[in-house]
């Protein structure tokens, strides 16, 4: 089935309000092309002002509270980022998981606290580098899909991005086939726990994604997007990604 591709950054934790002077280009290229989704994820204190100076830009957080409210110093609630104006919200990714120790079970809390406030879910999952060379890869990837998507997701709030660790911020990438094999593993895996719902379901790929070697990492079968993190703290390196994606 023809899925839109989805093109979003990942600021972690890097820019302050003059930052946000890039997304204006950002914009621009999005608007140009508009059969490509793009969405910036910057740090939770910027999503009001970008929110503000963009409006023609998708918003989103990096990460949510599962619950609503409460006693969670520090922490962001999903219905805080709606009100915010965020219309998507990353759970899970590797640095979270390793960093606050987040088990796949706080990662489906988090999706379907993102989901209760109209926010879509982007679950990230990958393997180490060890657990790819013991041959371990896709039974990793998959067992955190199993574990964090919850079962009542749909296509049309649900996005998966495959992010193996050792290729975060490394400059190094799998090869072609090894990104097939494992987004096929994912949408086959997500077939068995929300049945037809899962050929919708965007699947991104995220891991020193760039300008040139995006056009060879989206064109693979079921690479549906990708979830950029150093590239897209610049238009000039952001934007020849939204291109490849529009091919
Ligand atoms: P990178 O980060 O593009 O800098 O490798 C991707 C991510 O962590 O989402």
């Amino acid at each position: 089935m023809a899925r839109r591709k989805l093109i979003a950054g990942n600021w972690k934790m890097n820019g302050h309000l003059d930052h946000l002077r890039e997304l204006h280009g950002i914009e621009k290229a999005a608007k140009s092309h508009a059969d490509v989704d793009v969405a910036i994820c910057p740090p939770a204190t910027l999503i009001a002002p970008a929110v503000q100076r963009t409006p023609g830009l998708t918003i989103g957080g990096q990460d949510c509270h599962e619950e609503d409210r409460g006693a969670h110093t520090g922490c962001v609630a999903a219905p805080m980022l709606a009100e915010a104006g965020a219309k998507c919200v990353i759970v899970g990714h590797s640095e979270r998981r390793a960093d606050q120790g987040e088990s796949d079970a706080d990662v489906q809390g988090k999706a379907l606290a993102a989901h209760r406030h109209g926010l879509q879910a982007i679950i990230c999952v990958g393997e180490t580098e060890e657990q790819r060379d013991a041959g371990e890869a896709e039974a990793v990837v998959t067992a955190q899909i199993a574990g964090s998507v919850p079962p009542e997701a749909t296509a049309d709030w649900l996005v998966i991005a495959y992010e193996p660790v050792w290729a975060i911020g490394t400059g190094r990438i799998p090869t072609i086939d090894d990104v097939a094999a494992i987004h096929a593993a994912i949408r086959a895996k997500l077939g068995d726990i929300i049945g037809g719902e899962a050929d919708g379901v965007r699947i991104l790929y995220g891991g020193s994604m760039n300008g040139d070697n995006a056009s060879d990492l989206l064109a693979v079968d079921n690479v549906d997007g990708g979830l950029v993190g150093g590239a897209s703290l610049s238009a000039d390196k952001f934007v020849p990604i939204i291109e490849a994606a529009a091919g």
